[in-house]
């Protein structure tokens, strides 16, 4: 009965061997590129895709054809079928060798070919435009404001994904999710935020913007408009404390002195998008702990509310780097300052911001009803101005026509006031979330509040009488009526960012 066969062994077979080949080269590439990811400093971040996703298929599918193979040679011969036995290729011979390198030309190619394929497919839906058209009418707010950011050029996936296979395979499972839900239009509008699993800032912000290099100070430029008949401008510039990174560079610590050089900063927010701060815990160098309690709260330094205990990071200051929908008082300084609203029409900045906040179900309502708005507000208190200046009240109405596009997208609920910006203090509570004065230890420091520690006016005032000093000015308050109010006041007390 003993055929020759039967004391060979199973795994002689055309598929295990391919099998086992086809496996061992997947190894060595893979192997290769974790080493290149380790070693390289600047690797793709869709590297991780081929090294931690593509190839693994390929090794599981060569892998498993090894024990297939076996399988059935074993069954073949149980059924003791006449059994095949391997081609003798010899290399001697030139034509097996012309065959043989054909083969491997090919296989390697056709290999190297699918690889390229699966990760192009890969990079593409990691592209901006995949993320931002393939869901367009979620991502349009977004997708839209990130085209004007200082971020154009950075890649969504760059500040929402990062590096390595981690975050890749959350992003993709929680992807899933998410196509499910724009599928049954189950998403929220507009979408919510803090993003609760965003990658932490050291592995995204911290891969291009070096958190030692902020020192010294740097020059802002407002130019406002008020809402009197003539539009009064008022200027202020002032310093921004940027520094904090290098302790010795700059008397002042400086704004970025938060970012966990020498220090720590945790906090408990009360609130969903983390606005009330009443808890807050700077580690210094030494070690030594600080606890600041908002008067007025039932927490104390042992008793933090409850809720994520939060290391602060750039996403607490700077949460809107590119999605920056802008309010209308801001947008309309902006473009009169540079001329695409001409200030020269009285009361332009007050009808303006009035057209930008009416309710508009959709963008084409919201074209007509700023058109409407505007032409017949000057039609009927001022028709002279109407008759005369026709062509230049025409453009200022498409500019804000295009600031409404820019900046509002009714169809998902979004606005300036839906996502509460961070840095400053004038429309939101931002750096005063802390800074109010009213956050105290149990040494009796509080959380500044002083006026000049995170910037110095340097010049203020009416273009024909504008106050200066290099060493910092008192702040003059633009309003004659409102005169001292900002001193008992928080500043988004008034200032809605809309018309006031
Ligand atoms: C410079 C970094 C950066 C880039 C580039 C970037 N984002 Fe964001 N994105 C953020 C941050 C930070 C948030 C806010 C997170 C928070 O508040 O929790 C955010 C929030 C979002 C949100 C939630 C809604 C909102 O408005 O806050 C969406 C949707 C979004 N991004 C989509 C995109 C898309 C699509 C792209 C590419 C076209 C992109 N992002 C590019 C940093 C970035
Ligand atoms: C891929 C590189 C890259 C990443 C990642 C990145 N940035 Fe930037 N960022 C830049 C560049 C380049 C500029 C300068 C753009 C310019 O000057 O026009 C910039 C500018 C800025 C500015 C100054 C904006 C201004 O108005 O001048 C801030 C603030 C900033 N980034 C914060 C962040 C934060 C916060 C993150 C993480 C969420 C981040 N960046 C992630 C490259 C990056
Ligand atoms: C405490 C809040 C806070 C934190 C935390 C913070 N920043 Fe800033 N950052 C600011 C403020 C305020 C400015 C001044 C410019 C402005 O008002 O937009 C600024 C300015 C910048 C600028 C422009 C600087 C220049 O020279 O023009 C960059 C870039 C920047 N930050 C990046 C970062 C990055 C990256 C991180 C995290 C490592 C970070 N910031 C953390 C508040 C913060
Ligand atoms: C989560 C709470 C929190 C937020 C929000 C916050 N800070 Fe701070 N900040 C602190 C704490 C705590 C200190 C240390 C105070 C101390 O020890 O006296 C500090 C210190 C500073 C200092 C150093 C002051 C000095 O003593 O020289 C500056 C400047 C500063 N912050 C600027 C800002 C700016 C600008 C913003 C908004 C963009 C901001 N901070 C937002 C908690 C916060
Ligand atoms: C904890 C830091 C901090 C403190 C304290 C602080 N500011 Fe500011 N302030 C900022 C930052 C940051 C901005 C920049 C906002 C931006 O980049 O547009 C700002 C912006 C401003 C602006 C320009 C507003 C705008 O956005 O057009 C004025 C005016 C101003 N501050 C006045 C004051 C006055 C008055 C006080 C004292 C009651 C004060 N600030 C206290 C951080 C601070
Ligand atoms: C009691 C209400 C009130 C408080 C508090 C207040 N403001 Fe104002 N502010 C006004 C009014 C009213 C105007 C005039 C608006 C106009 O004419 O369009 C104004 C105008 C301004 C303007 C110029 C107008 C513009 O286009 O934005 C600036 C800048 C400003 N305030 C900054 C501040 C700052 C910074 C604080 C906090 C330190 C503050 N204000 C607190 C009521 C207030």
């Amino acid at each position: 009965m003993d055929s020759p066969e039967s004391n060979k062994s199973y795994f002689q077979n055309w598929v295990s061997v391919i099998g086992g080949i086809g496996s061992l080269v997947v190894f060595a590439l893979i192997v290769f590129l974790v080493a290149l990811e380790y070693w390289a400093k600047d690797v793709n971040p869709y590297l991780g895709i081929i090294t931690y996703l593509v190839a693994p298929v390929f090794l599981a599918i060569f892998l498993v054809l090894i024990p297939v193979g076996a399988l059935q040679e074993r069954s073949r011969r149980k059924r003791h079928l006449a059994s095949r036995r391997f081609p003798q290729i010899d290399f001697n011979n030139p034509k097996h060798q012309q065959w043989a390198y054909t083969a491997i030309g090919i296989g390697t190619l056709f290999f190297l070919c699918s690889v390229y394929g699966t990760y192009r497919a890969y990079e593409y839906t990691e592209s901006v435009k995949f993320c931002g058209l393939v869901c367009h009418d979620v991502m349009e707010p977004e997708y839209t404001a990130y085209h004007h950011s200082p971020h154009a050029r950075v890649a969504c996936v760059q500040c929402h994904i990062g590096n390595g296979a981690e975050y890749y395979l959350r992003s993709k499972i929680r992807g899933s999710y998410q196509m499910y839900s724009v599928l049954a239009k189950k998403y929220s509008r507009p979408i919510k935020t803090p993003i609760h699993n965003l990658r932490p800032a050291q592995e995204t912000c911290e891969q291009c913007h070096w958190p030692q290099q902020f020192f010294g100070a740097v020059e802002q430029d407002h130019q406002y408009f008020l809402s009197d008949e003539n539009n009064t401008p008022w200027k202020t510039r002032m310093l921004m404390f940027v520094g904090g990174g290098i302790p010795p560079y700059g008397k002042k610590e400086g704004i970025h002195w938060h970012m966990n050089i020498n220090s720590k900063v945790y906090y408990v927010a009360t609130d969903e998008k983390r606005q009330e701060i009443p808890w807050v815990k700077r580690i210094g160098p030494d070690g030594k702990e600080e606890v600041f309690v908002q008067e007025g709260t039932k927490y104390s330094a042992a008793l933090p509310p409850k809720g994520e205990m939060r290391l602060m990071d750039c996403m607490d200051c700077h949460n809107r780097p590119s999605h920056n929908f802008k309010s209308p008082e801001e947008t309309v300084n902006e473009a009169m300052a540079y001329g695409a609203i001409d200030r020269t029409l009285p009361f332009i900045k007050k009808e303006a911001v009035k057209s930008l906040v009416g309710k508009y179900e959709n963008r084409q309502e919201a074209e007509k009803g700023i058109r409407a708005s505007l032409e017949g507000y000057y039609q009927k208190k001022y028709p002279q101005v109407w008759e005369q200046n026709r062509d230049s009240l025409n453009r200022s109405i498409e500019t804000v026509q295009h600031i409404y596009r820019d900046n509002f997208f009714p169809e998902m609920k979004v606005s300036w006031k839906e996502y509460p910006d961070n840095i400053g203090h004038l429309m939101f509570p931002g750096c005063f979330r802390c800074h109010d004065g009213k956050h105290k230890s149990a040494e009796g420091r509080v959380i500044s509040n002083e006026c000049n520690i995170c910037h110095n006016i340097v010049s203020q005032g009416k273009p024909e009488a504008m106050e200066s000093g290099v060493d910092g000015l008192p702040f003059h308050h633009p309003d004659e009526d409102t005169a001292d109010a900002w001193k008992d006041m928080k500043c988004m007390d008034c200032h809605t960012g809309g018309a006031m």
